[in-house]
């Protein structure tokens, strides 16, 4: 330990400028912390001896209490190191490391009242990680926090992958740009957003950002617990990042806390391919282990739902077809007609689908009453049921019906962002769902947050999303959040927490005026959403030039939403499409064959934007699937399948870009070739504008 950690133990603040350094396992990163001249702690973080964040400074402002800025002296220090494998119930990889050195400073302010924090740094080969433990205070049993000051100052004006610190919703395009040219409040306004408030020029995490010398930077925070959403506040002149946690209108402060606490993790990733980002479980590995232990009755699955059809205004969700998702607003009584989509024929006509075609879920929007009032209303609270069906809906015979045909249902909680109607209900909705089998369900918040002045993204909604997972997890129920707090790692202690929304998914291409997500989304997706967590994206559009949407179009390949299914990873994936759609498709195969838990995963190359391509071998079978997918560029690919175990021949499928494919105008040209592959083989593939390549490799 000595030797990683050089510096100042019992030295006095005469010598405080002398940093404590922190060096990562196999030496790829290195962290220096120390106390400035005005006694304020701060860090630097090399890579490979290049300094990536230069001299930050760390500190707290309260409610209540002076600040702690600075006047900081160092009482103690200590080190630990660990290097421990653990086990994903389910993921991107069965097995996981987490190897790292420690360090902790406990810091005392030298005046009175004499207030002692402690910081925690981690440094990892994949990245660095910090976090303030604050100890108890005489004469104080909890603190106010209105600004956490924690800053990241770049070395230069990277280029930069980000969206807006928007406080309610991370449903934002992603934007391109040098730090410099970072513009948050350009992003206001939205039109297709129900609920979003962006106070100031700052970026939700993950950010992502690429150097000139080629290192990959992401920025993010790991174990979000009791603690308000950070986002990073940029100063284009000086290119730093300082946190800005999300408030709340309601109380005028960020987080109160009772003492002791920790904060959560602020973290970096930091890798020389945009891929190692990718492979890096560092979020995971800043968690705490599994609180549930077996989550067995969860597996992951492929299903199918009554939705696309809602977004493709096709069918509706209430029963009267008054509300409108495109606009969110309320159509008028003489505009409406019953095209209920959840009724009990429908939902038998999905089960058979799915049963046909081995997917094992059936998401039923729309089911239950309150949903003639979500949308546009101020007033909200108690609207939403999540224990009545409609009367055209039976509950119990679809739930009977797919448990026959070896489908199980997947229950549907909108909130329209009323938590504490949802929270009043979590018990007998969660009991209903036990008593039928249920054992998951997809959350929705959406609309601005009641009571008013509270913001997704605070600590108050922290703490509601919190209690949803782990009341679920109580009845053996696992969580699809959409309009969620972003994923932060939680899923290593909650397992039950599966998958969630917090981006663009596939239903803005059936909505937006905005033309839709555009080609280059998910190639920057796949490098800042993805590195948080399960995305739960939707994919499998098949229909893409959407007819009953004359303005509207998916702007990828069909390959390419084949490969989606690999390349977006979640243990949970739809077939979104309309069941008719799948009919006599060939490609409908890749989606039968594509597995839903790996047992590894290997980027085999990408760059942030342009395109990525990623290889996972399944759980249990042995089988491999490879995805790709590229921008609005067309683009050759090498394939090295040097991934496969050795001396082994798997038998391939490639779903690729047929000829003259073509995202705008010609997206359904698709080519299924079979092929024999080893480890020793190496192909060339093309993908066209907005493609995408999909292989399947069974063994032999
Ligand atoms: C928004 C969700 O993202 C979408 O998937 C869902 O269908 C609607 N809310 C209704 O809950
Ligand atoms: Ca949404």
């Amino acid at each position: 330990m000595a030797s990683l950690l050089t510096g100042l133990l019992g030295c006095g603040p005469e010598k405080a400028q002398q940093p404590v350094g922190l060096v990562s396992p196999e030496g790829a990163n290195r962290i220096e912390i120390y106390l400035d001249a005005d006694g304020r702690p701060g860090y630097r973080v090399f890579h490979r001896d290049a300094v990536v964040i230069d001299s930050s400074g760390l500190g707290f402002e309260f409610q209540g209490q002076p600040a702690l800025m600075g006047g900081m002296e160092l009482v103690s220090q200590s080190g630990s190191a660990a290097d421990e494998t653990w086990e994903m119930p389910w993921g991107e990889q069965r097995k996981v490391r987490n190897h790292y050195n420690e360090t902790e400073l406990v810091l005392r302010e030298i005046s009175a009242p004499g207030r002692e924090l402690a910081l925690r740094f981690r440094a990892y080969d994949d990245g660095v990680a910090f976090r303030y433990e604050f100890l108890p205070q005489p004469g104080a049993d909890s603190v106010i926090i209105t600004a956490e000051n924690s800053e990241f100052r770049l070395t230069g004006d990277h280029m930069a992958w980000w969206i807006p610190g928007d406080w309610d919703i991370y449903e934002h395009l992603y934007q391109t740009t040098r730090v410099s040219g970072i513009d948050a409040l350009s992003r206001r306004n939205h039109p297709n957003l129900a609920a979003t408030y962006i106070p100031e020029n700052a970026v939700n995490t993950p950010i992502t950002l690429r150097t000139d010398d080629g290192v990959h930077l992401s920025f993010h925070e790991a174990d979000l617990t009791d603690y308000a959403g950070m986002t990073l506040r940029v100063d284009p002149e000086t290119l730093t990042f300082s946190s800005a946690l999300v408030g709340s209108d309601r109380t005028g402060y960020k987080v109160k806390r009772a003492l002791p606490f920790h904060t959560p993790w602020r973290t970096v990733q930091i890798g020389d391919r945009a891929g190692d980002l990718i492979e890096s479980r560092l979020i995971e590995n800043l968690n705490e282990p599994n609180k549930l232990g077996d989550v067995s009755w969860f597996t992951p699955m492929k299903y199918v739902g009554i939705w696309w059809e809602m977004h493709l205004g096709v069918s509706t969700w209430d029963l009267e077809a008054t509300q409108d998702m495109n606009t969110f607003s309320t159509l008028g009584k003489e505009q409406t007609s019953s095209k209920h989509g959840a009724t009990t024929a429908n939902a038998k006509r999905y089960i058979d689908f799915a049963a046909a075609n081995g997917m094992k879920g059936l998401l039923v929007e729309g089911w239950n009453t309150g949903w003639d009032h979500w949308i546009g209303f101020e007033d909200r609270e108690g609207v939403f049921d999540f224990i009545t069906p409609y009367p055209d809906y039976d509950l119990k015979e679809v739930v009977r019906y797919g448990r026959e045909k070896g489908v199980e249902v997947i229950m549907h909680h909108e909130t329209s962002a009323a938590p504490r109607t949802y929270e009043q209900q979590l018990d007998t909705a969660y009991q209903l769902m036990k008593s039928l089998g249920i054992h998951s369900v997809k959350t929705g918040y959406v609309g601005k947050i009641i009571p008013k002045g509270e913001y997704h993204h605070g600590q108050w909604m922290v703490n509601h999303y919190r209690k949803v997972l782990e009341t679920a997890a109580k009845y053996d129920i696992a969580i699809n959040a959409h309009e969620p707090i972003k994923a932060t790692g939680l899923r290593r202690t909650y397992p039950n927490a599966i998958a969630r929304e917090g981006l663009r998914g596939q239903e803005f291409n059936a909505w937006a005026t905005d033309g839709g997500n555009p080609p280059e989304h998910i190639p920057v997706v796949a490098f800042t959403r993805m590195l948080s967590g399960p995305i739960d994206f939707t994919p499998g559009v098949f229909d893409i030039g959407l007819p009953s949407k004359p303005n509207n179009q998916i702007n990828t390949t069909l390959a390419q939403q084949l490969a989606l299914y690999v390349v977006v990873y979640s243990p949970i994936q739809m077939a979104c499409d309309l069941p008719e759609n799948y009919e006599g498709q060939p490609g409908l195969q890749f989606i039968r064959d594509v597995g839903v838990d790996w047992e590894q995963t290997v980027v085999l190359d990408g760059e942030v934007g342009d395109y990525v391509a990623i290889a996972r071998e399944e759980r249990e079978t042995g089988n491999w699937f490879v995805g790709a997918v590229t921008d609005e560029n067309a683009r050759d690919l090498e394939v090295d399948f040097s991934f496969l175990p050795e001396g082994q021949t798997f038998r391939a499928t490639i779903y690729k870009d047929g000829n003259g494919a073509h995202y705008r105008n010609n997206p359904k040209a698709l080519e299924i070739e079979p092929a024999q592959v080893s480890s020793a083989s190496r192909m060339s593939f093309h993908m066209a504008p907005g493609g995408g390549l999909a292989i399947s490799l069974m063994p032999e």
